[in-house]
């Protein structure tokens, strides 16, 4: 952890210019808020103001008296964890400017509490679009999702390869892809980012993150590495294009990935089906196929045979028409019956649509796994039966 951290976390009278940074050449002014300011901009974090929960805190919109629109993170519980999640956040936020990246606003840090404090994007998360409480009013068109996606790649393409050192999410999901009144995607809530030295390819780590967005080498082995980010963001772009869930709960009980929903019909040829019927029809077929094309590499179950998220990027925006195009397979992936139990997210599913705070969607909150012991040994043989 950086000095400046530890700074900014052990004490709550930091000097407010060194908030403010030199990034990239630009300004990237964050600043130091007092407690009071964060609860008359909330409502005193009323109910009014709740935008959602996740597993680490709850979100309040709020106004400053500049009137500037906040959306403020409070942390639940201030143990060690919640204290790295805070510290973590604040010191990757900080070194990170990028226009696909939820930026840092401030944060304030005192003695039994920690709150963030980011811009407020006007049009929420892409999760509220596509399974919530927009999902209805399909503002999300053929064009906008294409914008999402690689708008939301390129995010990526920066934490992994432009930023030093280098950053792996951990966590892409439909509710960590934030929309502005543009609907120009910025990836949020890089508390579970893992900062990668340089010159190392992959950590062994305890699994953190949203089950159906799992890397199986992750969810297994807690093997992180940067595909494990873009195995995520197959399943996301997936999710965009069809409109489904990363996992769904069958009727019976019986929890299905997307994975394993689409790979027969790309098997088949029958890629239009693959397209969210809220589309009506009005998509590109050529882009579709590009879309899906790249989401089957994404979820390649070996991490080695993954793209990097500038291939990533090149296919999506048309650079790399044919490269590695044919022929088109998906792979699936069904997680071991004691990971999809931790599924509570599904469990509690309604028919109905559910509110956003309830993280009801069928996707999931943050979990966190204790690591398998001997993977090889007990894991091996169902391994590959699963996996290959
Ligand atoms: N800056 C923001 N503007 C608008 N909505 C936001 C903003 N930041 C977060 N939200 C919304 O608030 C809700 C809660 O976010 P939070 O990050 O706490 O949980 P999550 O993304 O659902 O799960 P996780 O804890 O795994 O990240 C989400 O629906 C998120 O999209
Ligand atoms: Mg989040």
């Amino acid at each position: 952890m950086g000095s400046s951290l530890s700074a900014c976390c052990s004490s709550e009278k930091v000097d407010e210019e060194r908030a403010t940074r030199e990034i990239g050449g630009g300004q990237a002014s964050w600043r130091i808020f007092s407690y009071k300011e964060l609860q008359t901009a909330t409502n005193g974090f009323s109910d009014d103001n709740l935008l959602g929960e996740g597993g680490f805190g709850s979100v309040y919109w709020g106004k400053t008296s500049d009137g500037l629109q906040i959306a403020v993170k409070k942390l639940k519980a201030m143990n060690s964890k919640a204290e790295m999640e805070f510290a973590v956040e604040v010191e990757v936020l900080g070194r990170v400017r990028h226009k696909n990246l939820l930026g840092l606003r401030g944060y304030y840090a005192g003695a039994d509490q920690r709150l963030i404090v980011y811009d407020y994007m006007p049009n929420l998360s892409l999760l509220s679009h596509l399974h919530g409480q927009f999902a209805s009013e399909v503002q999300l068109d053929w064009k906008r999702r294409m914008k999402v996606a690689i708008g939301s790649a390129e995010g990526l393409l920066y934490l992994h390869h432009e930023v030093t050192p280098h950053i792996i999410h951990r966590d892409i999901k439909a509710s960590n892809v934030l929309l502005d009144s543009d609907f120009e995607p910025l990836v949020a809530d890089f508390g579970f980012a893992k900062l990668i030295p340089e010159g190392v390819s992959h950590m062994t780590t305890r699994v953190k993150g949203t089950l159906g967005y799992l890397a199986p080498e992750y969810a297994m082995w807690g093997k992180v590495s940067e595909s494990c980010d873009v195995y995520s963001f197959g399943i996301l772009l997936l999710e965009l294009v069809t409109g489904r869930k990363p996992i769904e709960k069958l009727p019976g009980g019986v929890k299905r990935t997307i994975t394993e929903w689409a790979e027969p019909l790309i098997t088949k040829g029958k890629l239009k089906e693959l397209a969210d019927p809220k589309l009506r029809g009005n998509f590109d077929e050529a882009q579709l196929k590009q879309a899906i094309n790249v989401a089957a590499l994404c979820v390649k179950s070996e991490p080695e045979k993954r793209p990097k998220m500038k291939e990533v990027v090149d296919i999506l925006k048309g650079y790399e028409a044919k490269a590695r195009l044919t022929p088109l397979r998906m792979e699936s992936v069904r997680y071991k019956e004691e990971l999809l139990a931790l599924d509570q997210a599904s469990d509690e599913e309604g028919d109905g649509e559910a509110d956003e705070s309830n993280n009801g969607y069928g996707v999931f909150s943050a979990i966190e796994v204790q690591k398998m012991q001997d993977p090889y040994k007990v894991l091996g043989e169902r391994r590959t039966a699963k996996y290959r």
